[in-house]
Order: structure tokens, then C-alpha cells, then sequence
């Protein structure tokens, strides 16, 4: 990222980072700051309006559930290319305070080759080298740039299409949705990854921090980067302690049915 862009980022970051708050406790770390969650939420909700009356305007049938929620099929053909327009300005601020850590590289390529394993969840803590974002993480953020694109181009044509050969609306028009179904596509899996089927991900865009053991089991490079401290090690510390804490509550569990039986005093504390 160019120096320019970098100090407009930092500048960003800090001016809205005072619209709120993000406190990081103990056995936290702080993952998304508010301007990053801003940015994020700003994107989501210009790209489920524009979803939304995008598919009123596509699909007859949907029309009928949709169109009223948009006060009707004038309005929603008038909102949707300005809420096209305000996902492509949120995303493009997007972009730039993303660009750098979504830089593609060699463990991206490995992460990509891993991708089965990732998907049947052979592995519980991901390769040493998964640094802040994971390959397919940055995957579908390079899809959204490239569709971001291509619906700022064909959307512009098509809604100006009067003055635009006729050849040129049709292949827009294909474009423009094929762009958006595999958009969607993304979303749903986008959507999954960041709530059931990583628990503690979801957290990381309200209150802007993740738990440490997130953190060097999904991201063990980004742990190292920001603790300084071995993902590796802490996690089989935190394995370890947690085998011994289990052993511990058995035992006593085994104590307290014998105290039990025996007529001895109500319940002791667990260890
Ligand atoms: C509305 C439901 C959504 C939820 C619950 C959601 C959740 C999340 C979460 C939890 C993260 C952080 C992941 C991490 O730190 O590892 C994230 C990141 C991200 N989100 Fe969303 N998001 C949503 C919608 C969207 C939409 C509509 C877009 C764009 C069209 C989007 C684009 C991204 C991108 C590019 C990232 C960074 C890379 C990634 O984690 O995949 N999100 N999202």
C-alpha cells in the first residue's frame, strides 16, 4: 500500500475510532478495530439491500415477496443502483484498510491445497504459517473487489442503457448476474464460517476482540505476530491444563460419591 493511502487509513482508524469502544480483556486480543467493524457493517448492509432489491427486480416470483418490503417495483428499480453505488464506496474504503493484510502469498497457495482438510475439519488448529487471514478468507475478499468492479461497470451501462448499444445491455445484464449469484454464493458460506462453524469468529465484528485460544487455533501466525509468544506451545499448554482439570473433576466427582455413601458432610468445592 502506498504511503498515501496508509496515512489516510491511520487517519481514518483514529477519527472513527472515538465513535466507540472496543475493550480487550484479559485472554483477549483485539482483532478488528471500529473503523474496520464500521467499514464491514456499512458493506454488509449496502450489499443485503442491494441483494434484496436486486432479486425483486430479477426473479418474478421473488418480486411478488420483495418488492413490497421497498414500498413497491418503481422504488425498489429507483433504490437498487443507489444502494449498488453505496456497497461499491463502502467496499472501496474496505479495500483500502484491507488491502495489505489480504496481500496473496506461497501460504496461501499451501493454505489452498490444505482446503479439503479445512472443509471436513480433519484438522483442529490450522498450519503454523496462517497468518491474520487464511486463503480463503482472502479469496473471497478478492472476489468481492473483482465483483465490486464489474457491478460499478455493468450497473452504470444498465442504468443508463439508453444511450448504450443493445448488445452491450444484454452481455451487462449476464455479467451483472452471474457477478451477483456468485456473490451470493459466497455470502451463505461467508456467513456459516463467520458464525456456527467457528464459534468466537462472530464476536470479533461486534465487540472487536477474539480469545486467545481462537487465535492460535484458526490464525496461528497472526498469534505469534501479535503475542510474540509460540501458538504451538500454548496450545498444548492450554490442552494440557485442561486433560489435568478434567482428570481433577473426575476425581473428585469419584470422592464425592464415596462421601456420599458413606454419610460424610454435604458437598466439598470442586478443586
Ligand atoms: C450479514 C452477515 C455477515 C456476518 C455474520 C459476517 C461476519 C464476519 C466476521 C465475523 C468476520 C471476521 C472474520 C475474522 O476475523 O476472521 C468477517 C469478515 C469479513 N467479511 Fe463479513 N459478515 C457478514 C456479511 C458480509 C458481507 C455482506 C460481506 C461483503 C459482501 C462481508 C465481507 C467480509 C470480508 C471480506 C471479511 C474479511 C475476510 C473474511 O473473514 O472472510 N461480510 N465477516
Amino acid at each position: 500500500m502506498s504511503g498515501t493511502v496508509e496515512r489516510f487509513d491511520e487517519k481514518a482508524r483514529r477519527e472513527v475510532g472515538g465513535w466507540g469502544r472496543t475493550v480487550v480483556h484479559r485472554g483477549e486480543l483485539l482483532r478488528h478495530p471500529v473503523y474496520t467493524r464500521f467499514l464491514h457493517w456499512s458493506v454488509a448492509l449496502f450489499f443485503v439491500l442491494s441483494l434484496l432489491t436486486g432479486f425483486a427486480i430479477y426473479s418474478p416470483w421473488l418480486y411478488r415477496w420483495l418488492a413490497p418490503l421497498f414500498g413497491g417495483g418503481p422504488l425498489t428499480r429507483f433504490l437498487h443502483p443507489w444502494f449498488g453505488l453505496l456497497f461499491d464506496v463502502a467496499f472501496f474504503f474496505q479495500f483500502l484498510n484491507w488491502f495489505a493484510p489480504m496481500r496473496w502469498t506461497a501460504s496461501d497457495r499451501r493454505w489452498m491445497r490444505r482446503i479439503k482438510a479445512y472443509t471436513t475439519n480433519e484438522e483442529k488448529v490450522e498450519a503454523e504459517d496462517v497468518g491474520i487471514f487464511n486463503g480463503g478468507q482472502k479469496l473471497y475478499f478478492w472476489a468481492i473487489a473483482v465483483s465490486a468492479v464489474l457491478f460499478l461497470i455493468t450497473g452504470l451501462l444498465l442504468w443508463f442503457d439508453d444511450i448504450v448499444a443493445r448488445w452491450l445491455v444484454a452481455a451487462c445484464y449476464v455479467t451483472h448476474d452471474i457477478a451477483a449469484l456468485v456473490m451470493l454464493a459466497g455470502f451463505i458460506v461467508h456467513v456459516y464460517e463467520g458464525t456456527a462453524a467457528q464459534p468466537g469468529t462472530f464476536r470479533s465484528m461486534v465487540d472487536g476482540t477474539v480469545a486467545r485460544a481462537w487465535a492460535w487455533t484458526h490464525h496461528p501466525a497472526w498469534y505469534r505476530e501479535v503475542t510474540g509468544r509460540d501458538p504451538r506451545e500454548d496450545y498444548e499448554r492450554e490442552s494440557r491444563r485442561l486433560v489435568e482439570r478434567e482428570r481433577a473433576v473426575r476425581v473428585w466427582e469419584r470422592e464425592q460419591d464415596a462421601r456420599e455413601l458413606t454419610g460424610e458432610a454435604g458437598p466439598r468445592e470442586l478443586p
